[in-house]
């Protein structure tokens, strides 16, 4: 599957099988994040991965209760690390490039389960504390994305998007 195969066939999947996600998968789902670009390739941003059940449904909670946090059978979380990128880009670092390295982290996450016949959804409505407090995270580190990944149970239809001209404006 080439990469605009993945990025037109990806849909946000709330519904998961069950069953398990084989640890090839996870580890070239791993491989893609870790081939995402990052601000002074500092990769500011730490990966968790979330198999255990009693986590996940802690996740599902601290996400307002949406199940399928829960349901899938791995779920990663994307944290941000700020200190990683103020070492070189101070405030800019902390604020915003440490958020972008670990969003595009997530993308590729997304896009690489699908090329695997995977499903994943996006969450970021979550209550920061109850997820830092799920995973015993150090206050070094702020969740930024939940990712949970599993073989979808669902086939939803294409969601609407922006007209390009609406969206992509060209200046003289
Ligand atoms: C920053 C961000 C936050 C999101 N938060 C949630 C969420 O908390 N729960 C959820 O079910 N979907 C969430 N989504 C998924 C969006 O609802 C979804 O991407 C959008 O409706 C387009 O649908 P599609 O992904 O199927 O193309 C989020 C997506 C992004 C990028």
């Amino acid at each position: 599957m080439n990469v605009f195969d993945c990025i037109r066939q990806r849909r946000s999947i709330r519904a998961y099988q069950d069953r398990p996600v084989p640890e090839a998968a996870l580890q070239r789902i791993l491989e893609a994040v870790n081939a995402a670009p990052s601000a002074g390739n500092l990769q500011a941003y730490e990966i968790f991965l979330v198999r255990d059940a009693g986590r996940r449904r802690a996740l599902s909670e601290a996400s307002f209760g949406q199940e399928y946090v829960a349901q899938a059978p791995v779920v990663l979380v994307f944290c941000t690390n700020a200190a990683r990128s103020a070492v070189k880009y101070g405030q800019r670092g902390e604020r915003l490039y440490c958020l972008q390295d670990a969003t595009i982290a997530c993308a590729y996450a997304q896009l690489a389960a699908v090329a695997l016949g995977l499903g994943t959804v996006w969450v970021g409505a979550f209550d920061d504390d109850a997820v830092i407090r799920a995973l015993d995270l150090p206050g070094s580190l702020h969740p930024v994305a939940i990712l949970p990944i599993g073989y979808p149970a669902e086939s939803p239809e294409p969601r609407p998007r922006r007209a390009l001209e609406d969206l992509a404006h060209e200046l003289a």
